[in-house]
């Protein structure tokens, strides 16, 4: 995966965006709230929606992986 690549073309964001927010969380319990946090300070899958699936599914597994 290029992390260059913008996951949410509504609001360019890309994958690194999102890395660098998940990655400073310090509850991953929920991986609803960690996505609301995602949404919040990137502003990712706020417009067509289009994106949701694939930045849950990514951040899934960044999460799986710690
Ligand atoms: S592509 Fe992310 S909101 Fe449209």
């Amino acid at each position: 995966m290029n992390y260059n690549e913008l996951v949410c073309k509504c609001k360019k964001v890309t994958y690194e965006d999102i890395d660098h927010v998940v990655k400073n969380e310090d509850d991953i319990s929920d991986v609803i709230k960690v996505f609301e946090d995602v949404q919040k300070q990137t502003q990712c899958s706020t417009g067509c929606g289009g994106c949701h699936d694939k930045i849950m599914d990514f951040i899934a597994d960044i999460l799986y992986q710690r």
